[in-house]
């Protein structure tokens, strides 16, 4: 799909779709969307007196042949109420019309800047949060489908045009534009590589994704430890986890260093390629999906492609970055780890494997006592750690916990922002109890049916943090969408954690 950004009249743009939008509950119409209504003689106006729509957020009104129009068919999307208008809500909205673009089969669309005017949105974001909008909600992953692929092709949208009224504020629209372009492709390189099915990405594979990954930028550099490398370096825990599988480990290390940075921060991302459970085994409801326990990855890829691209636009981040990404697969074979093994871990602390099944926590130790060592000011890392994260917040948000106030206060302004929701849990120390083992240092789970399992994640790896300001943002639930409900986020990967890492990092530095 072609997407344009152009200064001028959307009414006389002979696209076969034209989208405009209101906030809800709006006394009057205003600018394009007064002036079409004028046209079409009071259309979407008649049709607001009939509450037949109200213009809350993400609803939306479709008009065909609207008369006096060129266009097929009229798409007005609610913006929801005007006081509460946001960022995350504009860029919802646009991801609304794209999807009721796609029902009607629209190939060529155009559409104003979702709250471009009227809103107290600055221009640039606006534009940044229409282009994500479309972008994110346009997005399908059906490369392996191909039973009418020629007819599916052809009734994809073709072009979408994003008209800017007002000639004075093009070049902020433009630089809106270019950011929200750079930051969607890197979310959407996040899905394929999530979406992927587990044969086709390996270990191996995101070794490679990282390398394209890191070609993208003069700025990044890549440090990979294969196994012989781990094994000298007696990163254990890695070791311990992919030794019942085929596939070898590494840790991948990529670093964005740019000039004058003014700060570090490392991001941690679990890469589990596919998690069987290892000798404790999943049963085959659970296993089913476990192709996403990467997703912690995707989304430190995503980053990187993200502080790429922006380089690329003119919009550097000032900040120097680090990506450390443990992979591994968690499989079974007589080689694999057992339940009573001890890890040695790289930090020196040892580890009773409780719970094969407990995988995350293990392959992250090491990659924390990694992080640990490059002495950034902050480290994040990203897991797809636990069911229980799920269970307690359900899919629509994470679970943060972390060892300083102010960095969990930051994810969760950066989280608003982005509309990638988060919710904090406390790291209680009287729950610490439950890791204890009469044997190591530590135990990987908590034997114990009454645990709070995401808390106990949290726990343990607080555990192989060295006084750095740490949050550890739990994803299983919302890195995975199982329906079509969010127009944001087809069934499938949903990249969380891109959007929210890059406007994290430009709080830490502003
Ligand atoms: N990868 C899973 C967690 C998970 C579950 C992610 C569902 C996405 C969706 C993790 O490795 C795991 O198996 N965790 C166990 C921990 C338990 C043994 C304490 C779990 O959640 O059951
Ligand atoms: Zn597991
Ligand atoms: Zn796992």
């Amino acid at each position: 799909m072609k997407l344009l950004l152009e200064q001028g009249d959307i009414i006389k743009y002979a696209a076969d779709t034209i989208v405009v939008s209101i906030f809800e509950g709006a006394k009057e119409l205003v600018g394009v969307t007064s002036e079409i209504d004028k046209i079409t003689g009071g259309l979407v106006a008649n049709h607001i007196k009939d509450h037949d729509f109200d213009g809350r957020l993400a609803e939306t009104l479709v008009l065909h042949s609207p008369a006096g129009l060129s266009s097929k068919h009229l798409i007005v999307v609610g913006l929801g109420k005007q006081e509460v208008f946001s960022f995350a809500a504009a860029r919802r909205a646009a991801a609304a019309s794209i999807r009721e673009a796609k029902e009607l089969k629209s190939q060529l669309l155009a559409t104003v800047i979702q709250g471009g005017k009227a809103s107290n949105l600055p221009i640039e974001s606006a534009t940044q949060a229409t282009v994500e909008g479309i972008l994110l909600g346009n997005y399908e992953f059906d490369r392996y489908k191909t039973i009418d692929r020629d007819k599916r092709e052809k009734r994809k949208l073709k072009e979408v045009t994003i008209f800017e009224p007002d000639g004075t504020k093009l070049a902020a629209a433009l630089a809106g534009f270019k950011k929200g372009k750079a930051i969607a492709n890197s979310v959407l390189n996040t899905r394929d590589i999530v979406n992927e099915p587990p044969s086709k990405i390996k270990p191996s594979d995101l070794v490679k994704a990282a390398n394209e990954i890191a070609s993208l930028s003069g700025n990044i550099t890549i440090n990979i430890l294969d196994e012989p490398k781990l094994k000298k370096e007696k990163y254990n825990a890695i070791l311990a986890v992919a030794s019942g599988s085929q596939e070898l480990p590494f840790l991948i290390h990529l670093r964005y260093q740019p000039n004058n940075p003014k700060a570090a921060v490392a991001f941690v991302g679990k890469g589990v390629t596919f998690d069987s459970g290892g000798l404790g085994i999943k049963p085959w409801s659970a296993m089913l999906s476990m192709k996403t326990d990467m997703a912690g990855a995707g989304a430190v890829l995503g980053i990187f492609q993200a502080l790429a691209e922006l380089e690329a636009i003119d919009q550097p981040l000032a900040v120097e970055v680090h990506g450390i990404i443990p992979t591994v697969e968690n499989m079974i074979s007589g080689k694999a780890m057992r339940p009573d093994d001890i890890i040695e871990t790289r930090s020196g602390k040892t580890i009773e494997v409780i719970h094969t099944d407990a995988e995350g926590r293990l392959i992250l130790s090491d990659a924390l006592t990694y992080a640990n060592q490059l002495k950034p000011g902050y480290i994040i890392d990203y897991a797809t750690l636990t069911g229980a994260a799920i269970k307690a917040l359900g899919r629509n948000y994470s679970a943060i916990m972390g060892n300083d106030k102010q960095l969990i206060e930051l994810v969760g302004q950066a989280s608003q922002l982005t509309g990638e929701a988060a919710w904090s849990l406390p790291l209680p120390e009287e729950y610490k109890f439950y890791l204890e083992s009469p044997v190591a240092d530590l135990a990987n789970v908590a034997n114990a049916s009454s645990a709070p399992d995401a808390i106990i994640g949290g726990l343990f790896l607080q555990e192989f943090v060295n006084n750095i300001p740490w949050v550890h943002i739990d994803i299983a639930g919302p890195s995975w969408k199982e329906d079509n409900k969010d127009p944001l986020s087809h069934q499938g990967a949903t990249g969380y954690g891109v959007m929210l890492g890059i406007e994290l990092l430009g709080r830490l530095i502003g």
